[in-house]
């Protein structure tokens, strides 16, 4: 749990998801990183006592995400909580990390000039993430949820896309490769999302949502590629079988 006492870096370093709530608050991570988050609140007539009961609520939700086990939910249940927790994450961190990673290169290219690289990446990521995301929910993952449908008769359903769910699960699973590929890069420019000690509230910032992003990314693929996807390739057989 962060504390009034705490310096704004040190509670965004230990809580990437307190960033969120600092911006609700107005409070500036580059100007006001290296103040206790009490002086903060003083400096912009915020109840201290406030912040930190949204500090704690948005860890709570954050940690309570991480403690379920979707790998044992049902194939619907699963869908549902990928696209609510992950796809959600991807489409409200990534504009996010972006807009910081051009205020910290802008601010800081000629000590990081890597900076430019990681806007690039991000913008990428953004793009290629936004566009996979769309295509699962848009058609994989009703396809996948009607042939797990007890009622479904025929198999492949009546209007399918495809004759075998095998297709758009082998395309998913290269645009997965390929953001591992831009992830490790990001990983290795910036050192393991380490920042320099001189570093800025806003490059510190970027760089802790970069590690909560690529945590939640790499439980995100874990769960299509190790869970959802063989499962419907399985789901698939025993309904050739029958048919
Ligand atoms: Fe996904
Ligand atoms: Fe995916």
């Amino acid at each position: 749990m962060s504390t009034a006492a705490q310096s704004i870096r040190e509670i965004v370093t230990r809580q990437p998801s307190a960033a969120r709530v600092f911006r609700r608050f107005d409070i500036d991570l580059c100007l006001q990183a290296d103040l206790s988050l009490e002086g903060a609140c003083e400096e912009l007539r915020l109840s201290v006592d406030q912040v930190l009961e949204k500090l704690a609520d948005e860890e709570v939700q954050v940690s309570g995400g991480a403690a379920l086990d979707p790998a044992n939910f049902p194939l619907g249940r699963l869908i549902q909580h990928i696209v609510r927790v992950h796809h959600h994450s991807i489409r409200q961190e990534l504009p996010r990390l972006a807009e910081m990673a051009s205020q910290a290169a802008a601010k800081c290219v000629d000590r990081s000039p890597e900076l430019v690289r990681v806007v690039e990446l991000i913008e990428k990521l953004h793009r290629e993430m936004y566009a996979h995301i769309e295509k699962e929910e848009q058609i994989l993952f009703p396809f996948i949820s009607q042939m797990d449908q007890e009622s479904i008769v025929s198999y492949p359903p009546l209007h399918a896309c495809f004759r075998s769910v095998a297709h758009p699960i082998f395309m998913m699973e290269q645009e997965h490769e390929s953001a591992n590929h831009v992830v490790s890069e990001l990983i290795r420019l910036t050192n393991h999302f380490e920042p320099p000690t001189w570093a800025c509230g806003t490059h510190t910032a970027l760089f802790s949502g970069l590690r909560q992003f690529e945590l939640d990314l790499r439980q995100h693929v874990r769960l299509e590629d190790e869970v959802l996807f063989p499962r419907a390739i399985q789901r698939e057989t025993e309904l050739k079988a029958r048919s």
